[in-house]
């Protein structure tokens, strides 16, 4: 067998079966959607306009609450979902010796901890997308979810065009370039390699709470030769200077928090930016901007993937928090197919309005 290596990471045959059962068992679940979709369809929930989710969902669950065919779609893809971290680990843990050189980063002198002994806090130890044990549930939960989990099943079934709306928000924030530029809840650094990529120049920062995962984003830049410094902090707290960036960026984090939080971001992306700073948001569409059967298929999904915070994202009115944090020429767009990913983009005014 070939050494492991970042393009190519290998797993014992129970670790390929597994994961790969799991990714067989989901996409057939495709047509158990489909059916639940057309049902939905011929008993008339999708026919008008819908004001509100809640609105749209009494119509849809009182529809589904008896279809077993829907039930049972649900409950597999739930065991599916509950299957895959511990499979994951499982496969990591079997091959630890060649894996975990592949997985650590040769040095921690990017790495700053300012979360110190602080708990994170009650909302990120959820278990999102059903992980089991939260993102930092194993040492290397930051490379067993990228390069098991994402490489062997997501991309897998998806292919790797699920990752290249990344590229596109990059690409999508308004300066040709920038000299200092923050990516909040930053993970792995699949979006924060997509800023290098594009911003050669600027000196980044990663910012989460993940310390399994941020270890994984250092052991990539170092892979890259990139010299970017990873911070363990929260995105509402990160006690990094103020005023030090020229643009403040992320890409899908604000659906993984409660409202009052994006809140805090926002305002703590606006001491962060210097004065004429970008701050450039990317997240899930907001429902009023999908048809009926889009915005159930969002908000079912969210549900079914332990979603908390999906609903109150897609329903918030980020403009008028961004405005209300300070920030002006707020705008808002849909980059691809049904408007996702959906940016928000705002500068911080050259001169504090008082
Ligand atoms: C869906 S992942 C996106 C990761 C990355 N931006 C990417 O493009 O793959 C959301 C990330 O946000 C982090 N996160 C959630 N809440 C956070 C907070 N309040 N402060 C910092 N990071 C947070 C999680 O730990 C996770 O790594």
């Amino acid at each position: 067998m070939s050494a492991p290596t970042l393009e190519r990471v290998d797993l014992d045959q129970r670790g390929r079966a597994e994961l790969g059962f799991l990714r067989s068992l989901r996409g057939g679940l495709a047509p158990l959607k489909a059916r639940t979709l057309g049902l939905l369809e011929r008993e008339g929930a999708f026919e008008a306009p819908f004001t509100t989710i809640e609105d749209l969902r009494g119509r849809t669950d009182p529809v589904l609450a008896g279809d077993a065919g829907t039930r049972f779609g649900a409950a597999v893809l739930r065991w599916a979902r509950e299957q895959t971290t511990p499979r994951a680990v499982a496969a990591y843990e079997r091959r630890r010796d060649e894996l975990e050189p592949l997985a650590v980063p040769a040095g921690l002198e990017r790495f700053q901890d300012r979360l110190g002994p602080r708990k994170p806090p009650a909302y990120w130890t959820y278990e999102f997308h059903t992980t089991t044990g939260g993102w930092d549930g194993h040492p290397q939960m930051g490379f067993v979810h990228h390069e098991l989990v994402y490489r062997h099943l997501l991309m897998a079934a998806y292919g790797p065009g699920i990752f290249n709306q990344r590229q596109s928000v990059a690409e999508a924030a308004p300066r040709e370039s920038y000299t200092s530029i923050c990516d909040l809840g930053c993970g792995t650094g699949q979006y924060t390699v997509k800023l290098a990529e594009t911003y050669p120049q600027a000196r980044i920062t990663g910012v989460d709470l993940s310390r399994s995962e941020l270890l994984y984003a250092l052991r990539r830049g170092e892979e890259r030769g990139l010299a970017w410094q990873m911070v363990r902090a929260a995105a509402e707290d990160t006690g990094l200077p103020g005023g030090s960036f020229d643009l403040v960026t992320s890409f899908i984090l604000l659906h993984e928090v409660p409202p009052a939080v994006t809140r805090r971001i926002l305002a703590e992306a606006y001491r962060l930016l210097e004065p004429g700073g970008d701050v450039h948001f990317s997240d899930v569409t907001p429902y009023a901007r999908r048809t009926p059967q889009q915005a159930w298929a969002d908000d079912w999904d969210a549900e079914q993937g332990n979603e908390p915070w999906w609903r109150t994202a897609a329903t918030l009115d980020l403009a008028a928090l961004a405005t209300e944090a300070g920030f002006e020429d707020v705008q808002q767009r849909g980059l691809g197919p049904g408007e996702y990913p959906w940016v928000l983009t705002a500068r911080k005014p050259l001169k504090e309005n008082s």
